[in-house]
């Protein structure tokens, strides 16, 4: 494949489900410039409106208004969260710090992913939870007077981190808290900042005043990296060409990929870097390249959570063995992504394995061939589509319709890449 052109990619996904929380939460009408309209989206947008906020529908291209009332209201049915964790986590923290009830339920998929990592400390800031079937969903939550907490979170996680600093805004209360290793995305330390709070960071601690006043607002949300990262994966094994994504989010916390592939020996350029709501935007160039393997490191995972999948299928095609280290968070994603990388890349001839928490790759020059399984997954479908594009490639994939959770027009985008090129 020889790769060519200028692309976008859709919104970020991350802030999307903020901008969308934040307008429905705050009093009038707020904008939102090239939002993500993926079913995550969607998700997030159908509970707000069940939750007393205005908002036109999510399409392409179009502005995203949203008329919030400053609170939520009771909602009259169960909030379905479909298959979104960061929709469940995030409102969990916003729905603390209101006095009504409301149960939350998702796909098959989100059901089964842990909730306790966040009902537990907005448990100790007073919010009542009924777990309806373990530590999962679905689950009713019972806000209210909230007090101020102070937490060291046991694992590294924006979706941890971002319920609690939520319930901190819902309920007026300060928080503080603390991340073990490597920091996540803070893109909602960002917006509570672009709204005027009081959001400081010194010796490790994150510390929130509810200070601020929530404001409509009017904002553009940046191409997705996480997005991005499938188009620069297929460029990278493409063989000829150069290609732009332009317009992509490259807040640090985000852009942890970007320093394995150069170690990988594939660079990408960061080019007409502006900012936007405190976050950096910038076009993306890459060209193909030649790859070795590397070591990712600990600390480098929550810079890249979301990015392993795709890592993973380029480590496939570089000399040596690629380990990535301590990535059991994985397991607890939209599918078991440690198992299922590893099972996947031997299904198409590779070798790779899992040993603890640590998943070793092994670089391979032949084509990969065989049928992967995506359960469902958007990232390891598209993460193994990439894969597929290699020369001599024959990857069947169960199923490619779940790319729609955060990449709608995947397929078609990968393929005018791919045209374009050619022509
Ligand atoms: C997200 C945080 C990450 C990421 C998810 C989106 C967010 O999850 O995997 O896709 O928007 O806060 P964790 O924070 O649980 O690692």
């Amino acid at each position: 494949m020889i790769v060519g052109g200028t692309v976008r990619v859709p919104g970020d996904k991350s802030i999307t489900h903020r901008a969308l929380l934040l307008g429905a939460l705050a009093r009038g009408s707020s904008h939102v410039g090239g939002a993500l309209t993926s079913l995550d989206a969607r998700s997030s947008a159908r509970i707000l409106r069940q939750l007393g906020a205005e908002i036109t529908p999510l399409r392409s291209s179009a502005v995203v208004v949203i008329r919030g009332r400053g609170r939520f209201r009771r909602p009259e049915a169960t909030l379905d969260c479909g298959n979104s964790g960061t929709t469940t986590r995030l409102l969990l923290g916003l729905l603390a710090g209101h006095r009504f009830a409301a149960t939350l339920t998702g796909d098959a998929s989100l059901r089964r992913r842990p909730m306790r990592r966040v009902t537990v400390p907005l448990s100790r800031m007073g919010a009542r939870f009924t777990e309806l079937a373990g530590d999962g969903l679905p689950l009713t939550v019972r806000g209210g007077a909230l007090t101020s907490l102070s937490y060291e979170m046991p694992v590294s996680s924006a979706q941890i981190k971002s319920s609690i600093l939520l319930a901190g805004l819902a309920g007026e209360v300060e928080v503080a808290l603390r991340e073990p290793h490597g920091r996540s995305r803070d893109h909602t330390e960002r917006l509570l900042r672009a709204f005027g709070y009081d959001v400081n960071e010194a010796d490790g601690w994150i510390r929130f005043a509810p200070t601020g006043r929530l404001e409509s607002f009017e904002m553009q949300v940046p191409g997705d990296p996480s997005s991005a990262a499938f188009l620069i994966g297929a460029a990278v094994l493409a063989e000829g060409g150069e290609l732009r994504i332009a317009g992509v989010g490259v807040n640090p916390t985000r852009t942890g990929f970007l320093g394995v592939l150069e170690r990988m020996g594939a660079a990408v350029a960061v080019e007409e870097v502006t900012e936007h709501f405190g976050e950096p935007v910038a076009d993306l160039v890459v060209r193909p390249a030649r790859l070795r393997a590397t070591e990712v490191l600990p600390g480098e995972i929550p810079g890249l959570i979301d990015e392993i999948p795709l890592l993973a299928v380029l480590a496939a095609r570089a000399e040596g063995t690629t380990v990535f280290r301590q990535v059991g968070e994985l397991r607890v994603k939209e599918s078991d992504r440690l198992g299922l990388i590893a099972a996947n890349l031997r299904a198409v001839g590779g070798t790779a394995e899992v040993s603890g928490d640590d998943l070793y790759v092994e670089g391979r020059r032949e084509p990969p061939r065989g049928t992967v399984r995506s359960a469902a997954d958007h990232r390891l479908a598209m993460a193994f589509a990439v894969l597929g594009t290699v020369p001599g490639a024959r990857v069947r994939i169960d199923d490619m319709a779940c790319a729609a959770v955060s990449f709608p027009r995947f397929r078609e985008t990968l393929r005018a890449v791919a045209r374009r090129g050619a022509r």
